[in-house]
């Protein structure tokens, strides 16, 4: 088994999302990552005709998981979609049975880092737009894993948030190892 970090963001060395999942990972300790970045290397968009298996294959490999999410326009990265449109597959990571759908993943970590430039609290003004964290939530639980997160939000506020909010964040990655 391996663990499997996924970057999806755009800014390279100044990106958020990529200091924590690089900072999970560390904390793991494991000699065994595969690393995807699929800001680096797309992937192509879903069509009508077979998929190439070896991103599923990959996703299935791992026993943990370890992605990162920037909140690009309310929600993913369109790159990071194309990745989850590849391990979301009928009859392999979940299936249609007599009570509606079942995730087929069991026993497998996710833990999502996620990267935001503003504040989306529940019961703040912007909640109803955050589907970066409640889509994730949403996509592994439908296969059957429930996702672990570490967010840093209000990136864009201002230097000192952004400095507080990834310190904040990495204080977090201490407890995921734990
Ligand atoms: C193209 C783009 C779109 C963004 N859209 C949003 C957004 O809708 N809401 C938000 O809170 N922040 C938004 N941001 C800010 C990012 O979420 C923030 O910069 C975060 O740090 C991105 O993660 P990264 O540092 O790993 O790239 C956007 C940033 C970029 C580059």
């Amino acid at each position: 088994m391996t663990v499997l970090q996924i970057d999806s963001s755009i800014t390279g060395a100044a990106s958020a999302s990529r200091t924590l999942t690089q900072a999970i990972v560390d904390r793991l300790g494991r000699d065994d990552v595969v690393y995807r970045d699929v800001a680096a290397d797309p992937l192509p968009h879903l069509t009508e005709r077979g998929q190439d298996e070896h991103i599923l294959d990959e996703f299935l490999a791992a026993d943990t998981v370890v992605i990162g999410a920037p909140m690009y326009n309310f929600t993913i990265p369109s790159q990071l979609k194309a990745w989850i449109d590849r391990i979301l597959v009928a009859g392999k990571t979940f299936q249609y049975g007599a009570n509606g759908p079942e995730g087929l993943v069991g026993d497998k970590r996710v833990i999502v880092a996620v990267a935001r430039g503003g504040f989306y609290d529940e019961g703040s003004p912007a909640a109803g737009m955050e589907h970066v964290e409640t889509y994730l939530r949403g996509v592994f639980g439908f296969i059957g894993i429930v996702p672990e997160f570490v967010i840093a939000s209000g990136l864009a506020i201002g230097p000192e948030q952004r400095e507080e909010s990834i310190r904040s964040a990495l204080g977090e990655t201490v407890r995921l190892a734990a």
